[in-house]
């Protein structure tokens, strides 16, 4: 299975796939897991050729601990790879293939998307998404380009700069993927402990209960029903919970017939931050 480390490698190969068919395009950031595993096939199975790009990406940290804990597991990553067909491109470069010697992000106005939730909390986060996605897809030129729901609010940020830099592309939203005991898939739950990672699936469990209710509930109720059940949890920080509309994320002040809802989480476990989101109708 080819791994490609240079830009001048890729397009050769590119070259030769857009020749054969469709191009389909999975950016990770390595770590690789079952959610990423599920893209990978979906990508697989719509298009001629499949390009996975391995990059850990530094404009999108917000916090420079969390960019050195960020677990890198390359080998690894290539049997996964390897397991769902040995004719995945992988394209896994340098920060200076990328980015030359200045490491920078481009601005871009997302608009309220990029301001609430993760943008508010994560000082710069999306502009560094916006940056590496556009190069990445700039770099491929795909059809079609897959990313996970767990990360919801990314994956509508980057349906907006495909809109506002008109990039020809598809962007795929996938089902987020999870453990057995219901907490999503994330490159993340590595760092956590055995008893920690058990105890995150309260996660999950709280955004299950808070979807049931907001059949019969107002979005407050619900909003300070999730809270208490945090404060009663001593490993679990609460950092965020909030229940918005799924197209432009506005926060729901009353509930609208034909308006789809969805709750927006973001946990500390102990130093580890998690996210996750559910569909509420
Ligand atoms: O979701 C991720 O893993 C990253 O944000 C992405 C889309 C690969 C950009 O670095």
């Amino acid at each position: 299975m080819p791994l490609i480390k240079t830009k001048k490698e890729l397009k050769l190969q590119l070259s030769l796939a857009k020749k054969k068919g469709s191009l389909g395009l999975v950016p990770t950031m390595g770590a690789l897991h079952q959610g990423h595993v599920s893209l990978v096939k979906r990508a697989y199975s719509e298009n001629t050729t499949t390009v996975v790009t391995i990059f850990v990406n530094p404009t999108q940290f917000d916090n420079q601990e969390d960019l050195d804990k960020y677990p890198n597991t390359l080998k690894a990553d290539m049997e996964l790879l390897q397991g769902i067909s040995n004719e995945i491109i992988v394209f896994a470069p340098i920060a200076s293939e990328i980015y030359g010697v200045h490491i920078s992000s481009k601005t871009y106005d997302f608009g309220r998307l990029g301001k609430v939730m993760e943008g508010a909390f994560r000082d710069g986060h999306f502009e560094g998404v916006g940056t590496i996605v556009e190069k990445l897809l700039t770099l491929v030129g795909p059809d079609r380009a897959y990313f996970g729901e767990k990360d919801f609010q990314q994956l509508q940020i980057i349906k907006k700069l495909v809109a506002l830099r008109n990039i020809p592309v598809e962007i795929i939203g996938c089902p987020i993927v999870r453990e057995p005991s219901g907490l999503a898939m994330s490159s993340r739950n590595e760092r956590l402990a055995p008893l920690l990672r058990k105890e995150a699936a309260f996660i999950y469990r709280t955004l299950r209960s808070a979807k049931k209710k907001f059949g019969m509930k107002s979005a407050k109720t619900v909003t300070e029903w999730v809270k208490d059940q945090f404060e009663k949890h001593t490993d679990l920080k609460l950092e965020y919970f909030t229940i918005t509309d799924v197209e432009k994320l506005r926060p729901v002040q009353r509930k609208r017939r034909n308006t789809k809802y969805r709750a927006f989480i973001a946990v500390y476990a102990k130093d580890v931050r998690l996210i996750d989101n559910i569909a509420l109708n």
